[in-house]
């Protein structure tokens, strides 16, 4: 088992491993003297694992609990997260009990944010069973729920008491659920590690292993540099400006993941027409996408973006941080006008390169 130490504010492991599922009751009696624990999943999940994580639970000593909620985007609601609220009070969890989420990003977020509002705060565990949840939204204490207004505008940072990554979990995922994941990996390499990028261009199921290790390790660095999102954490939104647009306009029928591929492929595109990214790191980015079967072009007009783009929580005023990839393994945010965004956009079909 391999491990990763967050030093933020309130620090903690993430233990890396395969079939580690099993092992989860003594890891977390490991960080917990609690006498209770609450599992929070969903409907694709709890039939495959919520048996084996309850057992390993018991034989440490944690009585359990388990709440399943309808698997999906839509669970990331107020609503949601009242009945998660109910349901912690009904099973009596109080502040010296556990919480712990068992699933991807939707359960993660959501259950991050129970914890993080219950009772003013009560210590989670992350279970990430899949690709995307691994590399990205179990490590770094970012939590949130949806309201009708938009996606994750209420949340909170509540960083967890331990994260356990189970590889073997991943290989109860569909290719098209594994490709989103991928989508982040993909960002990882071309922001901050090229060789990760060649390894997963090369054979991203031979590399899993490295690859899931070498993007948690990327992530600890950036957060513990700026847990709070207010400077060098912007560039893990590589890919996203673009990407939320897409999966807003689409009406989120193009996923997160296949949505940041094309983000990160229409603003590299943006990027090197304005001299601010090299050709080549246009050239890897597309062939690592090619490679994972991923998207690179949105059709649609670039201008009905523009208002989604104008939404997003990287806008300050008058001017938006673009994030690029100067050259690939490097990251660099630009500062942009956001009256000059049209023109700036104006070349990210490919259709520019035909
Ligand atoms: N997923 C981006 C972040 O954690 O900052």
């Amino acid at each position: 088992m391999k491990n990763i130490h967050v030093n933020t504010g309130a620090a903690y492991d993430v233990k890396i491993g395969h079939s580690i599922l099993s092992e989860s009751g003594k890891l977390i009696r490991s960080i917990s003297k609690a006498s209770k624990a609450a599992v929070i999943t969903d409907s694709n999940v709890f039939g495959l694992y919520a048996d084996k994580l309850t057992s390993s639970l018991e034989k440490s000593g944690f009585e359990c609990c388990v709440f399943s909620f309808k698997a999906g985007e839509e669970s990331k609601s107020l609503s949601n997260l009242s009945e998660i609220y109910s349901f912690l009070i009904k099973n009596e969890i109080t502040r010296s009990d556990i919480v712990i989420a068992l699933g991807g990003g939707v359960v993660g977020d959501i259950t991050g944010f129970a914890a993080a509002t219950y009772l003013r705060g009560v210590d989670y565990v992350q279970i990430p069973t899949t690709f995307l949840s691994q590399i990205d939204s179990s490590v770094g204490g970012k939590t949130a729920v949806n309201i009708p207004d938009g996606k994750n505008l209420v949340g909170a940072f509540k960083q967890p008491k331990l994260v356990i990554c189970d590889i073997e979990t991943l290989s109860t995922l569909s290719e098209d659920i594994f490709s989103d994941g991928a989508a982040e990996a993909i960002k990882y390499g071309v922001i901050r590690d090229k060789a990760l990028l060649d390894m997963i261009t090369e054979d991203v199921h031979k590399n899993l292993d490295e690859i899931i290790y070498r993007c948690i390790d990327i992530k600890r660095a950036v957060v513990e540099n700026d847990e709070f999102d207010t400077g060098e954490r912007m560039i893990l939104n590589f890919g996203h400006t673009i990407g939320h647009a897409i999966e807003k306009h689409s009406k989120h029928k193009i996923s997160h993941g296949k949505a940041v591929a094309m983000g990160m492929v229409m603003m590299t595109r943006a990027c090197v027409n304005d001299g601010i990214s090299q050709p080549q790191t246009l050239n890897d980015i597309i062939s690592a996408c090619n490679v994972l079967s991923l998207k690179t072009e949105y059709d649609c007009d670039i201008n009905e973006l523009i208002p989604y783009i104008l939404s997003d929580k990287k806008r300050a005023s008058n001017t938006i941080n673009i994030i690029a990839s100067d050259v690939t393994g490097n990251a660099v945010i630009v500062k942009k006008d956001v009256h000059t965004l049209s023109d700036f956009l104006s070349c990210v079909s490919d259709k520019q390169d035909k």
